[in-house]
């Protein structure tokens, strides 16, 4: 299958009065896939989004939007939907009713049935005909989703979609940007949840200080940082067998019960153990998350 790029990203920069917080954005994201931006607070994924949704100009850089670009503003809004950071619906209005505005914005043709379509979907016609002031926090996330889905846009940005959602509507929400994607749209998320982001994501990008750092799809991220294990011997053996490591110049680190050996260290301080007879009860490869990914990325910028 040939891939095509539905948001092509060159060089983008965007500062507030003195402010850099974009400075040289370059990112390409294909056709049909997530894409999850990861970064802090205040690392500048809305304002990029924005830039996106042409909600806000850049300072200077490239950007193209299924082949079109930001000189068109209106051709790029034909293609997109975004579902903001917070919740934009009217509170006074049923769900039905925020939905019909939209639909009616969005000038489509026979916009009740493709509510009824979409409200069907994400489970909110229950609810529909009530006012969205008595909405639950999941059920208005569905609702500002189902907002986002009407005219069938080929490429939806979803900013934050599940802070502050409960594990069982996250999980839903998972399912609906999931579905979302089978139907081969394209879909820009941030989150919070660092789990969402290697359960969904086709790619990931981390910004940090105004620039892409980290790029490629979550297995590769994780790959990023070197193995670890961890090993475990018997708790009279364990000074034993810290003893016989110093001797022998191999670093590691004591983890309650659990001694934590680098990639290099790993096999070597296991030989050794195992030849002194010393009876190894564990040793295990520890996973990487993009946990300590993200600290590594933020806590680097500590230090300098
Ligand atoms: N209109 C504005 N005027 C001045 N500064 C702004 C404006 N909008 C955003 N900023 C600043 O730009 C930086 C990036 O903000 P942005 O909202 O893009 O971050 P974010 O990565 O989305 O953060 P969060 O994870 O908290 O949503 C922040 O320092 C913010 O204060
Ligand atoms: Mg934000």
């Amino acid at each position: 299958m040939i891939k095509v790029d539905a948001i092509k990203i060159q060089n983008v920069t965007k500062k507030y009065q003195q402010h850099e917080v974009l400075k040289g954005i370059n990112l390409s994201i294909q056709q049909g896939e997530i894409f999850t931006l990861l970064g802090e607070n205040g690392a500048g994924k809305t304002t990029l989004i924005n830039i996106l949704s042409t909600l806000i100009v850049p300072n200077s850089g490239h950007v193209e939007i299924m082949g079109q670009t930001l000189k068109d503003p209106d051709a790029i809004r034909k293609l997109i939907s975004l579902n903001s950071q917070f919740n934009t619906l009217d509170e006074e209005f049923s769900g039905y009713d925020n939905l019909l505005m939209i639909a009616r914005l969005r000038g489509r043709q026979a916009p009740k049935d493709e509510i009824i379509r979409l409200a069907e979907r994400l489970e909110l016609t229950s609810f529909w005909k009530k006012k969205v002031s008595t909405y639950s926090g999941g059920m208005r996330r569905r609702l500002n989703i189902a907002m986002s889905l009407i005219g069938d846009p080929s490429i939806i940005f979803l900013d934050e979609p599940t802070t502050g959602i409960d594990p069982k509507n996250r999980l839903e929400i998972w399912k609906i940007i999931q579905e979302i994607r089978d139907a081969k749209k394209t879909i820009f998320l941030t989150t919070q949840y660092l789990e969402e982001a290697d359960y969904l994501s086709d790619h990931i990008g981390f910004v940090h200080d105004g620039k892409i750092v980290l790029y490629g799809t979550p297995a590769e991220i994780k790959n990023t940082v070197s193995k670890t294990y961890s090993l475990q011997v018997a708790d009279e053996t364990l000074q034993m067998t810290l003893a016989l490591l110093d001797r022998s110049g191999i670093t590691y680190a004591v983890n309650g019960q659990l001694i934590e050996l680098d990639d290099e260290n790993a096999h070597k301080g296991l030989g050794l153990i195992t030849d002194s007879k010393i009876d190894v009860q564990k040793f295990l490869l520890n996973e990487n998350n993009l946990e300590t990914i993200f600290l590594n990325i933020t806590r680097k910028e500590e230090v300098k």
